[in-house]
């Protein structure tokens, strides 16, 4: 269980909360680029740790990111003017570029010098695999962006997707961190249990014979490192190794030839947040039939509706769940691994209260993470700036899966298996706003 106070403490986000400070000491994966595809298109509403934004492309193609409402009597800029690399007010007309600094005020007298006191709220935006991520940090601090493998590859390598959760970000986030619901959640309903392979993601036979692995995690640089080991016939074990990531990735391994996975779990607010899901093979662009597996709304990636990314099969619907196949198919009913996570993180309530919990040795990695956020944003609170956030190469790190002899210890045997496959650095390709 967590003390209510460290409840409150690890899920309120806002800006003034010691959470929400350290999560903006981070880069946010804010939008897909393709929500913003043409230079002087609609403006976008956004909304990222409860704060309300509009996001627009100029036309010169950079992505700007301003607080929602004008500086001059809170019209939203939503109903804007995308024109001339800035966003008008529809209101009075006062104009805002990307940087938030006043361009024109064409209803205060033309001597006026009143337009240089005025700036709107902007934060900078960088575009790298196809997501725009912004900064929401205070001025004069700096963030370099993480190089998560899947960040650094190519077109055709990767598929990214979004989808509205309903719930805290850090109830979604513990999913990703907790690897004993794969044995269930994720399972077919055969005896014996059969592993699950639908849309890309394929459990081998020793999570559905082995259902309560031990557990090992591991504080490093960059978050917590979670082992999970596995029966692997009489001499070995299946060590399946993934990663938390500060301060809201997770990723999780495949077997060889597989792609891999990850997720990041962004707060709209303390009870919506974005679930993002990524699927990329290193060394080789993606197949026809990965792309189909992952289109297929059976893996990760759900299927949404386009305009709110809101899953079609939701708590409206219940999830459809198909009592039939509960009983003779799936473990849970529910189709999609993605709605499956979903179904039941939501059904805790927006926010659990985790002093009624009971955690077990099985929840290992999710205490090990709690306690991390917890001392970062403490130390933040006395000035102390998570190191992470600065350092970009601590984030070129994969998850593995690997069978290795019961002698042989499980960080010597995966270390090479647990280094990322894209060393170099990509520059961002776009800025705007204030410099980070
Ligand atoms: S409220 Fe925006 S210009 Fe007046
Ligand atoms: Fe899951």
């Amino acid at each position: 269980m967590l003390p209510a106070a460290d409840n409150r403490y690890l899920t309120r986000t806002g800006r003034g909360t010691p959470m929400g400070a350290l999560l903006r000491r981070f880069w946010v994966p804010a939008l897909l680029s393709a929500e913003l595809p043409t230079p002087d298109g609609p403006p976008l509403r956004v909304r990222l740790l409860g704060e309300d934004l509009v996001a627009f492309r100029t036309n010169d193609g950079r992505v700007a990111l301003l607080a929602a409402n004008c500086p001059h009597r809170g019209a939203s800029l939503f109903f804007g003017r995308n024109e001339d690399n800035g966003i008008r007010c529809v209101y009075h007309g006062w104009q805002f570029d990307a940087a938030g600094a006043c361009t024109d005020m064409p209803n205060e007298p033309a001597e006026s010098n009143f337009r240089h006191e005025v700036r709107a709220t902007a934060y900078p935006c960088v575009e790298r695999a196809g997501v725009i991520w912004t900064y929401l940090g205070p001025a004069g601090t700096a963030a370099a962006l993480p190089d998560l493998e899947w960040a650094l590859l190519p077109p055709g390598h990767l598929v990214v997707s979004k989808r509205l959760q309903e719930c805290n970000y850090l109830q979604a986030m513990e999913g990703g961190i907790d690897p004993s619901h794969l044995s269930f959640l994720h399972s077919k309903k055969e005896a014996p249990p059969q592993p699950l392979e639908s849309g890309g993601i394929r459990f081998p036979p020793y999570m559905a014979l082995d259902r309560h692995p031990r557990f090992e995690t591991l504080e490093t640089p960059y978050g917590v490192l979670i082992a999970a080991r596995r029966r692997a016939g009489d001499d070995g074990y299946y060590w399946r190794i993934s990663q938390f990531l500060q301060p809201w990735y997770t990723i999780f391994p495949a077997d060889p030839g597989l792609p891999l996975g990850g997720h990041a779990w962004v707060p709209i607010d303390d009870e919506h947040c974005w679930t993002w899901s990524f699927s990329w093979q290193a060394d080789r662009p993606l197949t026809a039939a990965e792309l189909a597996d992952m289109q297929s709304g059976l893996g990760i990636h759900a299927h949404v509706d386009p305009k709110t990314f809101r899953a079609l099969a939701n708590r409206d619907n219940d999830y459809r769940i198909d009592r039939a196949d509960q009983r003779s198919g799936s473990y849970s009913g529910i189709r999609g691994i993605g709605e499956q996570d979903m179904a039941t993180q939501e059904s805790m309530g927006t926010t659990y209260d985790r002093s009624k919990e009971h955690l077990g040795v099985s929840d290992a990695a999710i205490i090990a993470t709690r306690r991390q956020l917890l001392r970062l944003a403490r130390a933040l609170e006395q000035g102390v700036a998570p190191a992470a956030a600065g350092d970009g190469a601590a984030y070129r790190v994969r998850s593995a899966a690997v069978v290795l002899p019961r002698t042989t210890p499980w960080r010597a045997g995966a270390a090479a298996a647990l280094i990322a496959r894209t060393p170099q650095q990509t520059s961002a390709t776009t800025s705007a706003g204030a410099t980070a």
